[in-house]
């Protein structure tokens, strides 16, 4: 048995047992690769990544079910984005198959760290590298894709009380025909100066609006955006700048077909907010978490009181119940362990 304190999971990186690490030369085939214990590795000073950020990553989680059993959610989604991100960022395209066979493996090889039903998720971290050394600005000639594991409870340290968000029109996340749909890791790291100084004013997180026109809402840094106004739920379409999230297709698809709520993809402006019965994120991290307070140029809107509202929660509970064998899963989205 590991020694883990399963009821004070938060979202940071305990240490496993193993590890996946595959390497794939320039204009070759990703087919090779295995388990390596969980550690620290080593690289060139100028390797690719670290220098000019070629790397793209994913997040899935495994979750230990009410049956007992341990299942992967929708990972399909997962691989088809990596080789998605993968192709924009001329690295070797990530074929699907391999993805999901090497993240079985980890998953495997690790289940005991899997957490007890009911008491956090194993969160899986693909990640893939340029990690040749080179100094020209160009792709890199070898790669090296990881994966890692790590049992996380709730991402936010409020866990689903009500976030308190900020608008930005200082900062855009992404540019329109940029990389804004891929997941890069290049996105991210431009998330951390707002982030921060959000934090130091009291936000959680960081609203983005579009970089053309600042008039149509984004996503959130770590999370996709939606709102339930008019009996319908909204979440702004995949317009070429936003990640197409895993969570926010499983919100979409919940939402239309289970509870028989429509839904729309489409432009949210800042004032629709003012008119919303609810606001919430989604992403594999955040799961759906409710936003109880928006603040845009110094002016803090309350939504639902700044509490959780029903449609926000039963549309979380629903994708948890599915994750967790405890309702049906029509879509077959859960593949067994
Ligand atoms: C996820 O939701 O898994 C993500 O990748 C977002 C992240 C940056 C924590």
């Amino acid at each position: 048995m590991v020694d883990i304190d399963w009821d004070n999971l938060g979202f940071d990186v305990t240490p496993t047992k193993s590890m996946f690490r595959a390497t794939c030369l320039e204009n070759s085939k990703w087919e090779h690769g295995g388990l390596i214990p969980f550690g620290n590795i080593e690289l060139s000073p100028a390797a690719n990544v670290l220098n000019y950020g070629q790397g793209a990553f994913e997040g899935v989680k495994a979750f230990r079910t009410a049956k007992g059993n341990v299942v992967l959610f929708r990972v399909d989604k997962n691989a088809a984005r990596m080789a998605f991100s993968t192709k924009r960022l001329c690295i070797p395209e990530m074929d699907t198959d391999f993805f999901i066979d090497a993240v079985t493996k980890v998953v495997k090889d690790n289940i005991e760290y899997v957490p007890p039903h009911g008491q956090g998720s194993l969160y899986i971290r693909p990640v893939v590298w340029g990690t040749s050394a080179g100094i020209g600005v160009k792709p890199a000639s070898e790669y090296t894709f990881m994966i890692f594991v790590t049992p996380v409870g709730p991402y936010f340290k409020k866990g689903i009380n009500p976030l308190s968000l900020k608008i930005t029109s200082q900062f855009h996340r992404a540019a329109p025909k940029g990389i804004g749909n891929i997941k890069a890791i290049g996105n991210y790291s431009a998330s951390l100066y707002p982030l921060t100084e959000a934090k130091k004013e009291g936000f959680d997180e960081v609203i983005y609006l579009d970089a053309a026109r600042e008039e149509i809402i984004e996503e959130v840094g770590s999370a996709n955006f939606f709102i339930f106004q008019d009996g319908k739920i909204k979440t702004p379409s995949l317009s070429g700048s936003i990640l197409g999230g895993v969570t926010r297709d499983s919100v979409c698809l919940v939402a239309r077909e289970i509870l028989g709520i429509s839904v729309e993809e489409t432009d949210i402006y800042i004032k629709d907010i003012e008119n919303s019965d609810e606001v919430f994120c989604t992403g594999t991290a955040v799961v759906v978490c409710p936003i109880g307070r928006v603040t845009f140029k110094g002016k803090t809107h309350v939504i639902n009181k700044n509490t959780m509202g029903p449609i926000t929660k039963k549309i979380r509970e629903t994708i948890l119940s599915i994750q967790n064998e405890e309702i049906k899963d029509t879509h077959n989205w859960l593949r067994h362990i």
